[in-house]
């Protein structure tokens, strides 16, 4: 059983289909990385996954927990109680940090498990600061969003996801609003996220960084997986002319 099941997911926004048919299964402590142009349907693809959007077909599970089957007429999602079950299995960490500005950093990542988990305070809190201290924050805790740096902010918006004891992470873009000093010290920490085994789907535009640290690579365009495999064959060896051409542009 995979950690992460999708299977045949579709997805329209009116008249625009986004998603056809995509099936992608991510196993425990597997790193994916999905790349593809702009409008391909790579944050819709995470966005359905997360239980952000609904799909409108196929189905969704995570360790078995299925978020919605498909018996031929479409998604039909689970209940609401389920649904909160699931969504305490995965994390997510977006491009523009989503950090509350009028909380301390500490608060921003003690809140989710203390009143989403209901766990006990003091020891949310000495996780919280083992968390900054892993992300490099151990001196901000008592800061604002606003008093630090994107790639600060970004690092908090990964300490919160972490505080939640998520078996896997999901990431959009975790890098884009960042100057390129500053998304190398966002990816050390995914890197070593990775050394740890942490099961994470990354969507980014750093191919060098993908190539380096994802067992498999997946290539999305217009809606659909084009290509999928080893970094090392969809990187440096596409078989496919629209792989080859974006892969080109870097
Ligand atoms: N809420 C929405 N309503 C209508 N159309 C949408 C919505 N969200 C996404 N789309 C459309 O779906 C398509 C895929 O968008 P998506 O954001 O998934 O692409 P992407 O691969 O993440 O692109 P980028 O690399 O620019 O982030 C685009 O054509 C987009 O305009
Ligand atoms: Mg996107």
């Amino acid at each position: 059983m995979s950690l992460l099941e999708i299977k045949n997911i579709k997805k329209s926004f009116g008249d625009l289909d986004v998603l056809h048919n995509i099936s992608l299964s991510v196993e425990e402590g597997e790193v994916v990385s999905i790349l593809g142009p702009s409008g391909s349907g790579k944050s819709t693809l995470l966005r359905c996954a997360t239980l952000l959007e609904t799909m409108d077909g196929g189905s969704l599970s995570y360790d078995g927990m299925y978020a919605c089957s498909d018996e031929g007429a479409g998604s039909v999602y689970t209940s609401k109680n389920e649904l909160k079950k699931i969504k305490n299995t995965f994390g997510l960490v977006f491009q523009n940090f989503n950090l509350f500005p009028h909380w301390s950093v500490l608060k921003n990542v003690i809140d989710p498990p203390l009143t989403i988990q209901k766990r006990n305070r003091e020891e949310v809190i000495n996780e919280a600061r083992e968390l900054l201290k892993k992300v490099g924050l151990a001196d901000k805790e008592e800061s604002f969003p606003g008093q630090l740096s994107g790639g600060q902010q970004q690092r908090v918006a990964i300490a919160r996801a972490l505080a939640m004891k998520p078996k896997m992470l999901f990431f959009d873009e975790p890098t884009s609003a960042l100057d390129p000093e500053i998304t190398a010290g966002i990816l050390k920490v995914l890197r070593q996220l990775a050394e740890e085994k942490m099961t994470m789907v990354i969507v980014t535009h750093e191919i060098a960084f993908a190539r380096n640290v994802s067992d498999r690579v997946i290539f999305m365009d217009g809606g659909y997986i084009i290509e999928e495999g080893k970094p090392e064959a969809v990187i440096d060896n596409p078989s496919n002319d629209r792989t080859r051409a974006f892969l080109q542009k870097f």
